[in-house]
């Protein structure tokens, strides 16, 4: 018996015409929606009971990840093994890497062997665009630095459209750690694209260049920034990337910017808070608001399986799949 095309049925599929998925600023937002319409079919396989699709049979997917990752390391993995691929995930700890090899050196190296596409993860803002031109295979940007983390972005979407219908008109509060976060970059442009008035809170030690030239409002008046939010969406304080104190503690964070109960019940009463995790519980947000009823962080991780299982097939040629399958 034929497995059914999952995405037959959603609504003008044709392929992405790019061989990379590198950033959301490259986006137009029609490229958005159709990844999110077939993120839409492709959600439909977490249901079945054989979760698979021949989609990306005979494709080999290279996952290297030079960052630690939980969530987007193990969504693309799946992802991949859901669509048929042959799948390869480094352990850049045992690799040449330690040795010195460079990343440019790396992934030629890993081209050699002639695989079709590449999800990257990198501390160095850029390094998904340097692979991009020197390698064949298809580029994804698994997160690059403080500078984007497209995929991440493309999940929140999905999750946000799910829950409220549509982007347009929402009114979407971040707040967090507005320096370091390559996921408020991505998200800033998307959100703009399809509409959604985007409020950003964060100490304003943690501004960084250019924000408010971005389309979004910018305070650091957190009452401000929630009241009458549809989504709120928490961001990460980033030790690791901190180089000196941008606020006097934790403890101190918490009291003027964390996400407590309290202020949830300024936003509308159906608001929905988003984190794209890691949490820092008693940080950014508090663990009754991360367990809470309006919570839909878990249904992101959820989400961020159909979204990259989208990417991957757009990327290999979703519409020749569609005719030979
Ligand atoms: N949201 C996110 O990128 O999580 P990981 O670092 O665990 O992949």
């Amino acid at each position: 018996m034929s497995t059914p095309n999952p995405v037959a049925s959603a609504p003008a599929i044709t392929a992405l015409r790019r061989k990379d998925l590198l950033s959301i600023a490259e986006l137009s937002p029609e490229e958005i929606g159709l990844i999110l319409d077939t993120a839409e079919a492709m959600k439909e396989v977490a249901s079945r009971p054989i979760k698979k699709v021949p989609a990306l049979r005979g494709k080999t997917v290279v996952n290297l990840f030079f960052e630690p990752s939980t969530r987007t390391r193990t969504s693309f993995e799946i992802a991949e093994k859901r669509l048929s691929a042959d799948t390869l995930s480094l352990a850049v700890a045992s690799s040449s890497v330690v040795k010195g090899e460079t990343l440019v050196d790396t992934a030629l190296n890993l081209e050699a062997m002639r695989p079709d596409m590449i999800v990257l993860r990198h501390a160095s803002s850029g390094a998904a665009h340097l692979l991009s031109r020197v390698c064949r295979s298809s580029i994804i940007n698994a997160g690059d630095g403080m500078h984007e983390h497209p995929t991440q972005a493309l999940l929140d979407a999905f999750t946000i459209r799910e829950r409220k219908g549509t982007l347009a008109g929402l009114k979407v509060a971040i707040v967090g750690d507005l320096l370091h976060s390559r996921v408020l970059r991505s998200n800033i442009h998307l959100l703009t694209k399809l509409g959604a008035d985007v409020w950003v809170c964060g100490p304003p030690t943690m501004f960084p260049a250019h924000l408010a030239q971005m389309g979004v409002t910018v305070t650091s008046r957190v009452d401000e920034a929630v009241e009458g939010a549809d989504v709120i969406m928490l961001l990460r304080i980033q030790l690791e990337r901190m180089q000196g104190a941008f606020f006097p503690s934790q403890r101190e964070y918490f009291n003027v910017f964390g996400m407590t109960e309290a202020r949830v019940r300024l936003a509308k009463p159906d608001v929905i808070v988003m984190h794209p995790g890691p949490m820092n519980r008693g940080v950014e947000i508090a663990s009754e608001v991360a367990d809470g009823p309006g919570s839909v962080i878990l249904e992101q991780v959820a989400n961020g399986v159909a979204v990259r299982m989208a990417v991957l097939y757009l990327l290999a040629g979703g519409a020749s799949y569609e005719e030979t399958a």
